[in-house]
């Protein structure tokens, strides 16, 4: 029996995962520009990534895992009330992708749409998710982090075609009393700082054309260091906020699940929060950037390897383009 409007809370009640079979390793990228495993492991972590197939978009990512989220949790697509998707990187300008993927699972009485805050897309659409069924509109959503952004890199830029791959994660959210499952959410962004991550064209403010194409508008652009030192300050910041929203310390809290973007912003975030690295997830070695996927795609590992155990204090933090940050508390049961 769900409780009351005013006592209702929401859980995580299954995970799912799909990231494309192609491996792209950094000897790989040494054949396509001036580069090194060398310079990429030290300066970010990463090993090789995931790279979706031409003919592969950000729909055909987030069903696989939208399904498998499904089945762990035991819920049929009939019975969900909403689809939240984070992408960036979508089918179309619109339809929202969580139509498409609305359509492709037969989830016939559910709403959907996606939020965009690039790599936050996961985390915001969580706490969307739990406000939905918090305030009793809604008992079943289906949340996913999905984006490929290998088809908007620019693959002769090294600064940037070496960080990301492509992958999706979901997950199943479901009614509860209040106090069990999410126990705090915390959302901020900063639009002063939205040059340093960007696709410029391509929107209402530089509508896709030849010209936009030939200087390559529609690629993503990132000042690398700017956002490096927004990103760890940010991260800390919602780690605080949400702990003190849910009343904790770092020390309640089990499992660290961060956005995976360098390997050397998570080592600075963990220092700063005097917390050990192994409470700390981290697969950026083998996955990259995925954006809105790299949270989803952790938890998902964690759940299935039994590295997450009933009862454990998970907090999730992120930060992305935007800039977006934000973070999640829950517990897992
Ligand atoms: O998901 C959220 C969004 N993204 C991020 O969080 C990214 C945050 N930023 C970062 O992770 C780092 O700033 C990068 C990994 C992007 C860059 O690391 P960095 O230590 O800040 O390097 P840098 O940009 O200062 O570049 C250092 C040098 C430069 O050469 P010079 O000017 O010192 O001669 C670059 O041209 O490294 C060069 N460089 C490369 N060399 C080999 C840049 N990219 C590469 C590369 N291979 N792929």
């Amino acid at each position: 029996m769900i409780s009351p409007t005013s006592l209702r809370g929401s859980k995580i009640t299954g995970t799912g995962r799909y990231c494309p079979p192609r491996v792209l390793t950094n000897e790989d990228l040494e054949k396509m520009v001036d580069t090194s495993d060398e310079w990429i492991l030290t300066r970010t972590g990463i090993r090789e990534r995931r790279i979706a197939d031409r003919g592969q978009a950000c729909s055909d990512l987030a069903l696989e895992a939208s399904m498998a989220a499904l089945h762990s949790a035991g819920v049929g697509a009939s019975e969900l009330d909403a689809i939240i998707v984070g992408t960036v990187t979508g089918d179309m300008v619109f339809p929202a992708t969580a139509c498409l993927i609305q359509e492709r699972l037969g989830a016939k009485k559910a709403a959907g749409f996606d939020v965009s805050a690039a790599c936050c897309g996961f985390v915001y659409g969580v706490s969307n998710g739990h406000a939905l069924i918090a305030s009793g509109q809604m008992d079943k959503v289906l949340i996913v982090g999905v984006d490929i952004l290998s088809k908007i890199v620019d693959w002769k830029d090294r600064a940037t075609c070496v960080l990301f791959g492509d992958g999706a994660g979901a997950v199943v959210l479901e009614a509860c009393s209040a106090g069990e499952g999410i126990l705090g959410t915390y959302m901020k962004s900063d639009g002063s700082l939205a040059d340093l991550l960007q696709v410029p064209s391509g929107g209402s403010r530089d509508p896709a054309s030849p010209e936009t194409c030939a200087r390559g508008g529609h690629y993503l652009k990132m000042k690398g260091d700017g956002v490096f030192k927004y990103a760890v300050r940010a991260m800390e910041d919602a780690v605080k906020q949400v702990l003190d929203r849910a009343n904790l310390t770092i020390d309640d809290v089990d499992l660290i699940i961060p956005h995976q973007a360098n390997i050397r912003i998570l080592d600075a975030v963990h220092k700063r929060l005097g917390v050990s690295a192994d409470r700390v997830v981290v697969n950026i070695d083998r996955y990259g950037n995925t954006s809105s996927g790299t949270i989803p795609i952790a938890l998902d590992e964690v759940v299935r390897n039994g590295r997450l155990k009933k009862g454990d204090v998970v907090l999730m933090v992120t930060f992305g383009g935007g800039l977006t940050w934000g973070s999640l508390l829950f517990r897992y049961n």
